[in-house]
């Protein structure tokens, strides 16, 4: 999937480790959950994952989140404002974890962030701003894109239940 992005998109995914080790190529997929009346968002590494399993998923990368030139996410903002990004190449994959546990939740311990960012490595190591803009990220007002109340509306869970398709109209690739 990382392979894909970077060919066919902007590069705000990066490549670090190209093996699953170091989340910068961090991007978010959403999917129905298990009881195919809601939707769930999680964090996935796109450097060790195949791109024919989207089939029927929502991929969100860090491009999309901004509503507007003048409107970072809440997630970016609060990274922006707590001095979270040094050299900035881990940064789309923090906040692509942080952009996940923001969908999921209405707040978060420090506990919750750190558990969110475990697979994320900054090589500068300026854990504790990334940290607390994780925590802070929920006091922004509602942003006009990828709001919580968007991610879940009725509209978005049918988009992606009419995405949904038996195994002969699946996506198929060779070698799958
Ligand atoms: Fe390091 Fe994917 S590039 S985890
Ligand atoms: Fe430099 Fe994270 S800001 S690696």
């Amino acid at each position: 999937m990382l392979e894909y992005l970077r060919d066919r998109r902007p590069d705000g995914t990066k490549e670090g480790c190209a093996e699953g080790d170091c989340g910068a190529c961090t991007v978010v997929l959403g999917e129905l959950a298990a009881d195919g009346r809601s939707m769930s968002y999680r964090a996935i590494n796109s450097c060790i994952r195949f791109l024919a399993t989207l089939d029927g998923k929502e991929l969100i990368t860090v491009e999309s989140l901004q509503a507007n030139e003048r409107d970072l996410h809440p997630v970016q903002q609060a990274m922006m404002d707590h001095h979270a990004s040094q050299c900035g190449f881990c940064t789309p994959g923090f906040v692509m974890s942080l952009f996940a546990l923001y969908l999921n939740r209405n707040s978060a311990r420090r506990e919750d962030v750190i558990d969110a960012l475990a697979g994320n490595l900054c090589r500068c190591t300026g854990y504790r701003p990334i940290i607390e803009a994780g925590q802070n990220m929920f006091a922004y007002p509602e942003p006009a894109r990828w709001s919580r109340t968007d991610a879940h509306s009725v509209t978005r869970l049918r988009l992606l239940q009419t995405l949904r398709r038996d195994s002969r109209d699946a996506l198929r690739l060779p070698g799958f």
